[in-house]
């Protein structure tokens, strides 16, 4: 195909102008949230070698993540997904928690990689590991790319972490605050009480 070099090449993000949340603070810019993703995608690799992993995405905040992250992993990938959400409209505190894996996902006596956004009370990554596990797989890990540890309230850490932050409610590379600001490249906080 040569169509390509006649297209108008995509803007780079500089050029770009989403809608931030009024008020709010960057935390990561998207080169540093590129370099932690660098960062996890070498332990990662340390890990498991050459051994084949099953990627699983927690749609839809894991969804930028587990892209970008996959693509810095050089062992053979397979991807699976599972659906979490914790409806919460426009507040920020966590409302019932519903989790479904894809079907077909095939998990058993492999090694599986769950990939978040986001560790905060540790209540939905918690039931899709158990999950998982009842699927007979080799190993389940837990990749989350930003961790609220004061948060927590089930037993649970992440296997491979990028940033650890306080109790601030952010948004942004696929963070959302009722579904909005998913798209944004760096990860910035809502002002206290925002977004409630
Ligand atoms: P959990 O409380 O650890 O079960 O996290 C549930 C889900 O809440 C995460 O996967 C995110 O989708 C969402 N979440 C938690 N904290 C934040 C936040 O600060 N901003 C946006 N979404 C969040
Ligand atoms: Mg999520």
């Amino acid at each position: 195909m040569t169509a390509g070099s006649r297209r108008a090449p995509a803007p780079p993000f500089a050029t770009l102008r989403p809608e931030y949340p009024p008020g709010s603070q960057t935390l990561f810019t998207g080169d540093e949230i590129r370099e932690a993703v660098e960062r996890l995608a070498s332990e990662i690799r340390a890990v498991y070698g050459r051994e084949e992993l099953t990627v699983v995405a927690v749609l839809h905040g894991g969804l930028v993540f587990a892209a970008d992250l996959m693509r810095r992993l050089d062992m053979p990938v397979r991807l699976g997904v599972a659906l979490a959400s914790s409806y919460r409209g426009g507040a920020t505190e966590p409302g019932e928690l519903q989790v479904q894996m894809h079907p077909g996902l095939d998990v058993a006596g492999r090694h599986v990689l769950l990939v978040d956004d986001i560790l905060d009370t540790g209540r939905t990554l918690l039931r899709l590991r158990d999950s998982i596990r009842a699927m007979d797989p080799r190993s389940v890990r837990l990749a989350t790319l930003v961790d609220k540890p004061s948060r927590r309230v089930a037993p649970l850490h992440a296997d491979f972490t990028g940033f650890t932050i306080p109790d601030l409610f952010i948004v942004g590379y696929g963070l959302d605050w009722n579904e909005r600001y998913r798209n944004l490249p760096d990860i910035v906080a809502l002002p206290p009480g925002g977004g409630r």
